[in-house]
C-alpha cells in the first residue's frame, strides 16, 4: 500500500463508511488498507501509487473483455455524445434486449434495471404476484444482492463479514424466506413436502459464485426444475454472475434447464450499472404497464449502459471467445493447483467453465459449510503475497477468479510463476 493510496483512504474513511462504496472493497476479510485505482486498461489496474497490477477481479465480474476495451469505450463515447439519458424509450434498449433474448430463449421478454439487486428484488415480487404465494426458497451461501427478503444466509460480502443477516432487515421482511443448503436436493424435496403449496419461487445461482465458486452437483438444477414445476412454484435463475460469463447463453444454456425467470447484471452492462430480469412471456406480461406488478426506474435502460452492454456482447459473440476464456481459466486453475501441490499447501480448486475459486482446504467444497471450513487466514496471506507480486485476486475467499479476454497465456504463466513463490512462503511458515 503506497503513500498516495493511504492518504486517499484516510480521507475516504472520514467521508464514507469503511472508506468504500461497497463493503468487500475494504479488504476486511484479508486485512490491510485497500489500494486506490487511478485508471485501468486491458488486464491491468494502475494504482494511485504508480503500481501496475494484473487484475483477476475484473470489477467483480462485468469486465469480461478486460478494462477499457476500445469497442466498449467507443460505444459509450458515441452514446454519451448523443445524450446521457432520455427518459423515453430508445433504440439501444431494443438492441440489447434482442441480443439477450437471442442468447437466452427462456428470456422471452425482459425488463432492464440498474443493478443485480434490483433484478432479483423485482423477480421475487413478480413471482409472488404470479403465484399468489409468499414463500421464497433460497440457498445458504448464495447472494442475490442486498434485497431485504434475500438477506438470509447470504454469501459474498455477507459471508466475508460473517453477518448472518443484517440489522435493519426486519423479522417480517425475512419471515417468508427459507434458506436450505446448496446442492441438497433432499432438503428442498422435504421442504416442498411440508410447505410446497406456499412456495412462490426457488431462487438459485445455477453455479454458486458468492461462497466461492461451487458448481451444481449432477441432477441438482434438474431436480429443482422438477420439484418447482410439480408444486406450481417458479424457478428463478440468478445469472447475475454466470450470464454471458460461463457461456454466451449463461449457465442455463450449459445445464439444459429452462428457468421461469432469469436475473442478469454485470456482463450485460459492460462495466456500467445495469441489471435485468426476464423470462416467460405470460409472467412478464404481469409487469407494469402491461400488468399490475409495479416496478420502475429513472435510469433504467440508460443509453450509455445499453451501448456498453451491446458492444460487450458483440465481442463475446465472436468465434472462440468462450473457448479462449475457458482455456485461460483452466490454465490458471490447474497452474495454481499444481503450484500449491508442489509446495505442499492444501488447495481445492472448484472450476465451472470460465470461473473458479482456490479454496484453502484439503476436502471438496460443495456447499457453504464446507466453504466456511477453509483456512481464511491462509487465504489472507495468499492474497497479500499475490498483491506483493503485482497480482490482484479477490480480497476474500468467498469470491470467484475472473479471467478476461484481455488476459493471455503468457500473463497467466507469469501469474502461476508468481504464485509458486507465494505458496512456497506459505508452506515455510506452515511447517
Ligand atoms: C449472483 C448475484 N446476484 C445478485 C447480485 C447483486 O448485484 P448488484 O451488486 O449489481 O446489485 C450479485 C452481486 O455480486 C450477485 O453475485
Amino acid at each position: 500500500m503506497g503513500e498516495r493510496s493511504h492518504q486517499l483512504y484516510e480521507k475516504a474513511v472520514a467521508l464514507m463508511p469503511g472508506g468504500v462504496n461497497s463493503p468487500v472493497r475494504a479488504f476486511g476479510a484479508v486485512g490491510g488498507e485497500p489500494f486506490f485505482t487511478a485508471r485501468s486498461a486491458g488486464p491491468y489496474l494502475y494504482t494511485e501509487d504508480g503500481e501496475r497490477l494484473v487484475d483477476y477481479v475484473s470489477s467483480w465480474g462485468p469486465l469480461i473483455l478486460g478494462h477499457a476495451h476500445p469497442a466498449v469505450v467507443a460505444a459509450i463515447a458515441q452514446a454519451a455524445a448523443d445524450g446521457t439519458s432520455f427518459g423515453t424509450p430508445s433504440r439501444l434498449e431494443v438492441e440489447l434486449a434482442a441480443r439477450i433474448h437471442a442468447a437466452m430463449p427462456a428470456v422471452e421478454r425482459i425488463r432492464m434495471v440498474s443493478s443485480g439487486t434490483e433484478a432479483t428484488m423485482s423477480a421475487i415480487r413478480l413471482a409472488r404476484a404470479a403465484t399468489g404465494r409468499s414463500l421464497i426458497v433460497k440457498f445458504i451461501g448464495c447472494y442475490h444482492g442486498h434485497v431485504d427478503a434475500l438477506m438470509v444466509s447470504a454469501g459474498s460480502g455477507m459471508a466475508t463479514l460473517g453477518i448472518p443477516s443484517s440489522p435493519g432487515v426486519t423479522a417480517a421482511a425475512v419471515s417468508d424466506t427459507v434458506a436450505v443448503p446448496y446442492n441438497d436436493l433432499a432438503a428442498v424435496a422435504e421442504l416442498f413436502d411440508q410447505r410446497g403449496a406456499e412456495v412462490a419461487a426457488v431462487i438459485v445461482e445455477p453455479v454458486a459464485g458468492n461462497m466461492g465458486v461451487v458448481p451444481p452437483v449432477d441432477g441438482f438444477l434438474d431436480g429443482l426444475r422438477q420439484i418447482t414445476a410439480a408444486h406450481g412454484a417458479l424457478l428463478i435463475f440468478d445469472e447475475v454472475i454466470t450470464g454471458f460469463r460461463v457461456a454466451y447463453g449463461g449457465a442455463q444454456s450449459l445445464c439444459g434447464v429452462r428457468p421461469d425467470l432469469t436475473c442478469l447484471g454485470k456482463v450485460i452492462g459492460g462495466g456500467l450499472p445495469v441489471g435485468a430480469y426476464g423470462g416467460r412471456r405470460d409472467l412478464m406480461a404481469m409487469v407494469a404497464p402491461e400488468g399490475k406488478v409495479y416496478q420502475a426506474g429513472t435510469l433504467s435502460g440508460n443509453p450509455l449502459a445499453m451501448a456498453a452492454g451491446a458492444a460487450t456482447l458483440d465481442q463475446l459473440a465472436l468465434p472462440d471467445a468462450y473457448q479462449r476464456l475457458e482455456e485461460m481459466a483452466i490454465m490458471l486453475a490447474d497452474g495454481l493447483a499444481e503450484a500449491a501441490k508442489a509446495s505442499g499447501v492444501p488447495l481445492t480448486v472448484n472450476r465451472a467453465w470460465t470461473i473458479f475459486t482456490t479454496f484453502f482446504s484439503r476436502t471438496p467444497v460443495r456447499d457453504f459449510s464446507q466453504a466456511q471450513a477453509c483456512s481464511l487466514e491462509t487465504y489472507a496471506r495468499y492474497f497479500h503475497g499475490m498483491l506483493d507480486q503485482g497480482v490482484f485476486v479477490a480480497p476474500s475467499q468467498f469470491e470467484a477468479m475472473f479471467v478476461s479476454l484481455a488476459h493471455d497465456p503468457a500473463l497467466i504463466s507469469r501469474t502461476v510463476a508468481a504464485s509458486r513463490q507465494v505458496f512456497a512462503r506459505l508452506a515455510e511458515t506452515q511447517s
